[in-house]
């Protein structure tokens, strides 16, 4: 009767900062039983980070979801003959090679195939074909994700992309049935942006009815927004980046300094967002904007501006309970919108 639900942490090591979130399952129900974000200092290393987390987070998991993102991934989206999963396991080795930049035989593939097909206008629907998702990943950068984990007593369950982490929080916070629901009858296919402005990099997902229809990654982040203030304002990087986050005593310098990388930032994925319409015949209507480089002054307005569609931060923890004798609620309220790609990870726990 009181048997202790599975628990999983959903460990992103972000390229700035580590974040540990430990959800249990109580019955069906998901519940946030952990919560750790550890900074790593320039030129600190992220192992060091991930054992302060787990002094920090009063963790019961040592199982652990990780991520991977960057150079190390690419993503595709192809269409394959109709044929079954098992095959199509098969099949992609053959086809891989068309698609992925690195030595198959150093990497790990990955496929899924999707339910929903792209309307394309004046296309006539090919039936004999199904739309997958395939993914690539250095080996090496696995070798070195399990080693890191194991180097701290802790044990891989499964390695995540980035990208798909955010669709996976989604998901747990249980707003894709509410998006497939409003979905329906609308006559016209409704898209969602999940936008993630991480340290180094910005991740797009784009969502129809749940499923993913494009993803991307944009090599600008909250650390060229911290370079900007500090070459506009003569600073050090260190100082730039405390300078940056103080918010109101010196915003309208901080806003000037940053408003280039939110230009820059907003018009690519503007650009990506008026790509994914044209070629997947569906409308965005929504981007929602998470990650640390999200918190900055002013994104959400530019992004909103710029792509011309209804922007806003997310909160990932609205709908989840937590486990406040086990977390700093405060704490983890203040740093919610970071915590969208560790939410993602730790929602494999229902499949632990
Ligand atoms: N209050 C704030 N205002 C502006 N930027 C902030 C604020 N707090 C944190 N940041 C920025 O958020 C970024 C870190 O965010 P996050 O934890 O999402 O990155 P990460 O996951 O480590 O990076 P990546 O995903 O690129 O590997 C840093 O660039 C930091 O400067
Ligand atoms: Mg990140």
């Amino acid at each position: 009767m009181f048997r202790r639900g599975k628990s999983v942490v959903g460990l992103d090591l972000g390229s700035q900062v580590v974040k540990a979130v430990e959800i249990t399952l109580e019955g069906p129900e998901p519940v946030i039983t952990g919560f750790a974000r550890v900074e790593i200092p320039p030129g600190g290393d992220k192992a060091a980070a991930v054992a302060e987390a787990w002094k920090r987070g009063k963790f019961r998991a040592r199982s652990v979801v990780t991520s991977v993102a960057g150079q190390s991934v690419v993503v595709r989206y192809l269409q394959m003959p109709k044929m079954s999963e098992s095959e199509l396991r098969q099949a992609i080795r053959l086809e891989a090679d068309r698609y992925v930049p690195f030595e198959l035989a150093e990497c790990v593939l990955d496929c899924q195939p999707l339910a929903r097909r792209a309307v394309r206008a004046g296309e006539a629907t090919k039936d004999e074909t199904m739309p997958v998702v395939l993914v690539a990943c250095r080996q090496q950068a696995i070798d070195e994700q399990v080693a890191l984990v194991q180097g701290q007593n802790l044990q891989p369950l499964a390695i995540d992309v980035d990208s798909f982490a955010i669709a996976n929080a989604w998901e747990l916070c249980g707003l894709s049935d509410e998006a497939a629901a409003a979905l329906e009858g609308s006559g016209e296919e409704r898209a969602i942006a999940l936008v993630d402005v991480g340290a180094s990099r910005t991740q797009i997902n784009v969502l129809v009815g749940g499923e993913t229809c494009f993803s991307r990654e944009i090599a600008i982040g909250g650390a060229d927004m911290t370079q900007a203030v500090a070459r506009r304002l003569g600073l050090e990087n260190f100082d730039a980046e405390s300078h940056k986050r103080a918010g109101e005593e010196a915003e309208a310098d901080i806003a000037r300094a940053i408003q280039p990388v939110l230009e820059d930032l907003s018009n690519e994925l503007s650009l990506s967002l008026d790509y994914v319409e044209n070629h997947e015949g569906v409308r965005v209507e929504e981007v929602l904007l998470s990650g640390g480089g999200s918190l900055a002054p002013g994104l959400v307005a530019q992004v909103e501006q710029a792509t011309g569609r209804t922007t806003r931060a997310w909160n990932p923890l609205e709908g989840l309970r937590v486990a406040a004798e086990r977390v700093d609620v405060e704490e983890l309220e203040n740093w919610a919108p970071t915590l969208v790609v560790a939410l993602g990870l730790a929602a494999r726990v229902r499949a632990a």
